[in-house]
C-alpha cells in the first residue's frame, strides 16, 4: 500500500478474526515502531508482544475501554523508560506501528495506557523492569470485517496557511 493510502484508511478496529499473527508480520510490526523518531535519538522503548489468552483476558479486565482486548489476536504493549519526552516518543513509536498494521491489511485499535489508572498492574503482569512507563496498548487481528475511515473535520477546517 501506499503510504498517502495507508493514511487514508488506517481506522480503529475493535472485531477480529479468530485468526492468529505469524511472528515475522509482528516482528516487522514493531520495526517499524523502532523507526519512529525519539527526542535527543534516546529510542527509550520496549515493545511486548502478549498472544497469551489469560493475559489478554486480564487486560480486557484492567482496561474499561479496552474490552475487545480479550478477543485480539494479541495485544502490543508500548513502554518507555522515563525520559523527558517518553510520551511524545512512546507515541510515535504507536503511530508507526498503527500505520504499518494497516498496511498489512490487520485491524488494530490503540488503547489508553499512559495517565491510566491501570499502569502498575499493566506493567506488573508483564514483568516489566523498574522505571518502565506503559504509553499505550494495542489490540491487534485480523479484521472481521472492513471499516471505512471516515473522518469529521476537512482539511479545509484544520489547515491555517501562515496564520489563523
Ligand atoms: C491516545 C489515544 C488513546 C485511545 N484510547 C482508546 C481506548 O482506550 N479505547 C478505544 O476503544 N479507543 C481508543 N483510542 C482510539 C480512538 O477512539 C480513535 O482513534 C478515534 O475514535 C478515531 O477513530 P479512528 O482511529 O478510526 O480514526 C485511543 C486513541 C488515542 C490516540
Amino acid at each position: 500500500m501506499e503510504s498517502f493510502e495507508c493514511f487514508a484508511n488506517r481506522v480503529s478496529v475493535r472485531e477480529y478474526l479468530d485468526k492468529p499473527v505469524d511472528n515475522g508480520l509482528l516482528e516487522k510490526i514493531i520495526d517499524a515502531g523502532r523507526r519512529a523518531p525519539t527526542a535527543r535519538c534516546v529510542e527509550p522503548w520496549e515493545f511486548v508482544v502478549i498472544r497469551n489468552k489469560e493475559v489478554l483476558k486480564k487486560l480486557a479486565e484492567l482496561a474499561p475501554n479496552g474490552k475487545f482486548l480479550k478477543d485480539a489476536a494479541c495485544c502490543l504493549a508500548i513502554f518507555c523508560q522515563e525520559t523527558k519526552y517518553y510520551l511524545e516518543d512512546g507515541c510515535a513509536a504507536t503511530e508507526n506501528i498503527l500505520l504499518a498494521i494497516a498496511d498489512l491489511g490487520l485491524g488494530a485499535c490503540w488503547v489508553a495506557g499512559d495517565k491510566k489508572p491501570y499502569v502498575d498492574d499493566v506493567a506488573k503482569l508483564v514483568n516489566a523492569p523498574e522505571g518502565l512507563k506503559l504509553v499505550s496498548l494495542i489490540s491487534l487481528g485480523w479484521p472481521k470485517q472492513q471499516i471505512k475511515q471516515s473522518k469529521n473535520r476537512s482539511l479545509k477546517e484544520v489547515l491555517h496557511w501562515e496564520k489563523f
